[in-house]
């Protein structure tokens, strides 16, 4: 079936709304952008000790390139929530304006942040007063060499010091991420859950997905959302958060009555697929409708061929009503996607 146009519904599209819709009913609001597939650490679910082969700069989306489909999505399409991600979205060095530019869209969307918070201490201030509204924060660790065994680089000082920055700035509450990796971080889950209670920080834990760059990734050896659920029961009392989960993948826990609350994102063993909202753009201005995608819709060629808004708006929509409804991780036939996370968005 043909993407809806803008003027015209058909039975599975009953309104001719703008948004980006899907042919599974669901619509994409929250759109996470890639500013560059570099980083400075080296998470071995993430990124080869190596490294990888760059983008060319030219492939990517210039600062003005990346607001300009900023604000395509947020006037034109509906989104109403922005996520600037990497890589390392700290490193790009246009990110305050970035920020500044998104900003200012009426309707001014949500504006937020994944990074690795290294040198946040100093980036958080200008970024808050760009209008950046929240971060989250990879902390997969307190220990400083198992920081260096998961990251190759020996960086927990610098983190944390990102983080409490993040926090004097205004952008509370911290949300943190951590990845359990077994024999590796997993015994420490109480021990960060304490760590981020204590400070206020909100910790999730996120079940480590096939997105690794060397493709080693084992289903029988990953640490299930249960897992972890029973070995933060064992030293805390957790009872469901009744607030309405909604599309927030993160299922929450009151860690001893409250306030303090922990996540836990199954994406493997619980996928919240159903209830997807989102759509990505990588840092060379490709629209992936899922982080598990096969393929990818070139926008930054439509670009730079002088397409109207208009039309690239209606290649993006186009691009997201092919969206599968499941990344079908547990399928024999499941492929990992070409692209590592890092040159995705997390
Ligand atoms: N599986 C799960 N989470 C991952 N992240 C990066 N790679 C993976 C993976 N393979 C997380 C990081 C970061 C966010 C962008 O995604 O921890 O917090
Ligand atoms: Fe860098 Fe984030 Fe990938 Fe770690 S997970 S290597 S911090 S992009």
């Amino acid at each position: 079936m043909a993407a809806p146009t803008p003027t015209q519904g058909t039975a599975n599209t009953p309104s001719p709304a703008l948004g980006l819709r899907d042919r599974h009913g669901r619509t994409a609001t929250d759109l996470r952008v890639s500013l560059t597939d570099r980083c400075n650490l080296r998470c071995t679910y993430c990124m080869p000790e190596a490294g990888l082969p760059w983008l060319p700069k030219p492939e990517l989306l210039t600062d003005a390139e990346v607001s300009r489909l900023v604000g395509i999505a947020v006037r034109d399409l509906g989104v109403n929530e922005v996520r600037f991600t990497g890589g390392e979205p700290l490193l790009r060095p246009g990110l305050v304006d970035i920020v500044t530019a998104a900003a200012a869209l009426e309707p001014r969307p949500e504006i937020s942040l994944t990074t690795n918070a290294i040198g946040l201490e100093r980036l958080a201030a200008p970024l808050v007063a760009a209008g950046l509204d929240r971060v989250n924060v990879s902390l997969d660790t307190l220990d400083p060499g198992t920081f260096k065994e998961l990251a190759k680089r020996d960086r927990l000082e610098a983190t944390l010091r990102g983080i409490e920055g993040a926090a004097a700035s205004g952008l509370a509450p911290v949300k943190l991420n951590t990845v359990l990796m077994r024999g590796i971080n997993d015994a420490e889950a109480p021990a960060l859950l304490r760590f981020a209670v204590a400070h206020g920080y909100q910790l999730r834990f996120i079940e480590q997905m096939p997105l690794d760059a060397a493709g080693v990734w084992r289903r029988d050896e990953m640490v299930t959302a249960a897992e972890i659920l029973e070995a933060l029961k064992a030293e805390f009392d957790l009872v469901p958060d009744p607030a309405h989960r909604g599309s927030a993948p993160a299922e929450t826990w009151l860690v001893d009555g409250g306030p303090a609350k922990v996540g836990v994102i199954g994406s493997v063993t619980r996928p919240f697929c159903g209830d997807c909202d989102r759509t990505r753009l990588t840092a060379d201005g490709q629209v992936r409708n899922c982080l598990f995608a096969r393929g990818e819709t070139d926008l930054r060629g439509l670009l730079r061929d002088g397409a109207s808004d208009a039309e690239i708006g209606a290649r993006w929509r186009e691009a997201m009503w092919g969206k599968l409804p499941g990344h079908g991780i547990d399928d024999p036939s499941f492929l990992q996607p070409a692209r590592p996370m890092s040159a995705i968005g997390g």
